[in-house]
Formats: C-alpha cells, structure tokens, sequence
C-alpha cells in the first residue's frame, strides 16, 4: 500500500486532535473524483479540520492520479487529501476498511465516490454525532424524508430484498443497513476484528461493534450521472456469504448477546415448558383436594388446582422466563394481577367443560384441562412478555 501526497505525519502534527475523517473508495471515477473533492471541501464549515482519504485500487480510467493531483494543487490549509493506491481491484468493503485503518479523525465519515451521496447531508451528520449519544449515524434511504432516484425496479427491489434478508438473517433493526452512507466514532471499532467481504461494510459493523447506539437521518439516494456501477453478480454473492459470515458470527456470541430472534424463540420454549409443567399441577392439586376433602364440590377442586397452577407458572416465569428478580410488594401484585388476568379465559373454559361434562368427569377432566391450555397457549406468552414483564415482543 503506497501513501501519496502531503506527509501525513507532518501535517498531522499542526492539528492536535483531527476531528474528522472522510473515507472515499473509488474506482474508476475519473469523471467524478475532482469535482467530488471540491464539493466536500465547500459543504464543510469553514473552520472544520478534516482529512479525505481516498482509496484507489488502480483504477485504469486514472482517478488515483487526478486525485493525487487534486491533493498537491489544494489550497485548503484545513482539509487534508490523502491517496491510497492499491495495486489492484480488491473490492468496496476492503478499500473502506483500509481507509479506515489510516483514518485519524475521531469521526469517520464513509460515502460513494460517484455522488449518490450528496456531500451537503456530511455536517448534519456529523453534527449528529457531536455531543449526542449516539455512535453510529446512518444516512438512510428507507426512513420518513429518505427516497432513491434513478434506480430501475429491479435494483430497487433487490435492495429491499437485501434489507429484508439482513434484518431478519441478522436481527438487525436498521432500516437502512444496506447504506453505504455513514458516520461513526472511530473507538466504536477498536479490537473488532472484520472479514470486509463484498459491499456492506456498515452492515459488519453493526453486527460486531458493541452496544452502539444507531442513529437514521433520511438522505436521497441519486444514481450516478456519470461512470457506471460496479455492482455485478459476484458483488450479489459475496452479499450472501458476508451474511451468512455474520449469522455464524451471531451465533457463536455469548448468552447476552444472542439475537432478537433467538432470544425470543428461547423464552417462548420456557414459557411452554413452564404451561406444560403446570398441566401437572393443576391436575394433581385438584385430585388432591378431591381425594383429601371428599364432599368438596368438584369445582371448587378444580379451582384450586388452576389458582395453584397460575401462581406457580406466575413464579416460576418471572424467574425463569423473563429473568425478572425484582419482587417488590406493588410491582410483583400487579404483575400476578395481569398474569392471572390472562389466563382468566382458559380457566373459565376449563371450569365451564367440567360443568357441562359433569357425570362423566373422570374422562371430561383431562381433556378439560387440554382445551382450557390450547387456549391459554395462543396468546398467553405474547400478552404476559409485553404487558406483565414489560418487554418488547421481539427480543
Ligand atoms: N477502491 C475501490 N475498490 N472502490 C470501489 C470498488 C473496489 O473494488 N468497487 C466499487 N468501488 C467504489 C465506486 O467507485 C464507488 O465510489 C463506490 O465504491 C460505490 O460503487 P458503485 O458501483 O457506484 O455502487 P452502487 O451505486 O451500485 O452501489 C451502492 O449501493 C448502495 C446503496 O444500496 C453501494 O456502493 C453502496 O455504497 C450504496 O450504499
Ligand atoms: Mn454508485
């Protein structure tokens, strides 16, 4: 990797602290480079200081050498251009990653070298990012204000495709994280360790940065004026194998960092497990007291199995399921209220079977009991996650 231009080090030094970084992967963007660099330069506030690192993978159409060029004969005292010449065409994610890697700023800023991207959305980005609690801002297509232009159907429909795929592939809530469009903190990426494959680097990062905080701010995707794409089917390939990567990634993470989706499937599995259990203890507490207090009414028996089994599957939830250990007076009371609000409609199913069952109840209770859990199963653990233990019904 050859480093063209001003010395970086140098220049560097006059600046204490470069506050920002932009990261431009082109390939044979003779027609846009120039003209692109000058539009950056004049969207950015005067007094930022800022460098462009450009990332050329020997494009034959020369746009490594007008960049360089570009660098020598700027003016502009605050913003640094920095030339990246790579011998050969190693693809988008792996030049954003390079670019990155020799990023200095605490901000990095990641945009198309053809003007899809318009340079005026960089300050509100960046803007977004300063003093906000957020690490990663996204300029997005797909939120309200966001739209493309000049696109076909069928590439608009394979990026809502793709969208689709890696939001559910990867639980990912984004809605734009195909963009290529974005802002970070640098730190955000410390230690992460990426395989760059294909196009989508935001799309790695937001599965392998911790914790961060997303932000989305609509911007309009142009399609390019001049050049022409370089997105073909070995691009469309590499898509999926950098997708299925990252699933394996997700999946070889720890307990508290799994996806939504297994997350979910794994406390609908104790939710059923715990129902399942309690069956067993709604039966064997009503021919219990039916054994032990001969001359109660059967109903009664019956009731005090479901009150014994809906307190205990309430418990054995909070615990278990929604790993809930707060077991303040007011807060749980309401909790059992809500649980056993819920399960009200099988129990009354169940009691209303054995009364109208009645004389043949030693075969009518068990499948009583059947029924009166069917109906509880359909929408007990979805009502119980988002209105008694407060969670989103995702996660
Ligand atoms: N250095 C380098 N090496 N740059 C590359 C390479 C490469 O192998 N391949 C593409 N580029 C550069 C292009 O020169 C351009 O500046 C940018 O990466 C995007 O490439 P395009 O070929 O213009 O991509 P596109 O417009 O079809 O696709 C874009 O679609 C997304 C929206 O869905 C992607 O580039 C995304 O960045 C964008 O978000
Ligand atoms: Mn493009």
């Amino acid at each position: 990797m050859e480093h063209v231009g001003v010395p970086r080090q140098e220049e560097l030094l006059k600046i204490d602290k470069m506050p920002l970084s932009i990261v431009l992967p082109t390939y044979n963007e003779s027609q846009n480079i120039a003209r692109l660099l000058d539009s950056i330069a004049e969207t950015l506030p005067a007094d930022t200081a800022a460098e462009i690192i450009v990332v050329d993978d020997n494009s034959p159409d020369g746009t490594g050498d007008i960049a360089n060029q570009h660098a020598k004969n700027s003016g502009n005292k605050k913003l640094h251009i920095e030339v990246i010449s790579r011998p050969d065409k190693q693809g988008l994610s792996s030049a954003i990653l390079a670019g990155v890697q020799s990023a200095a700023g605490e901000i990095v800023v990641v945009m198309d070298g053809d003007f899809s991207h318009p340079p005026q959305t960089i300050p509100h980005m960046v803007e977004e990012l300063q003093d906000s609690k957020y690490d990663i801002v996204v300029a997005s297509r797909y939120v309200k204000g966001g739209s493309v232009m000049g696109w076909p159907f069928k590439r608009r429909l394979m990026s809502k495709g793709a969208t689709k795929i890696a939001q559910v592939g990867l639980g990912i809530e984004v809605k734009d994280p195909m963009s290529g469009f974005f802002a970070f903190r640098r730190r955000i990426i410390e230690g992460v360790k990426f395989d760059a494959i294909g196009y989508k680097m935001l799309l790695e990062i937001l599965v392998k940065a911790k914790g961060v905080r997303v932000k989305e701010v609509p911007y309009t995707f142009t399609n390019r004026a001049a050049g022409a794409s370089k997105l073909n089917s070995s691009v469309v390939f590499d898509y999926f194998r950098a997708v299925w990567k990252l699933y394996r990634y997700g999946r070889s993470l720890g307990q508290g960092e799994k996806r939504a989706s297994v997350r979910f499937l794994s406390k609908a599995g104790r939710f059923y497990t715990i129902g399942a259990m309690g069956l067993l203890v709604n039966y064997a507490v009503a021919t219990l007291f039916g054994s032990l207090l001969p001359g109660l009414w059967y109903l009664y028996a019956a009731l005090a199995g479901i009150i014994f089994s809906v307190t205990s599957n309430f418990i054995l939830n909070k615990l278990w399921t929604f790993e809930d250990r707060d077991f303040a007076a007011s807060k749980t009371l309401m909790q059992y209220t809500l649980f056993t609000g819920f399960s009200a409609p099988g129990a009354v199913i169940q009691l209303s079977m054995l009364y109208s069952l009645h004389g043949s109840q030693l075969i009518s209770y068990p499948i009583a009991l059947i029924l009166a859990v069917m109906v509880a199963a359909v929408g007990n653990f979805l009502l119980n996650k988002k209105w008694t233990f407060r969670e989103k019904i995702w996660s």
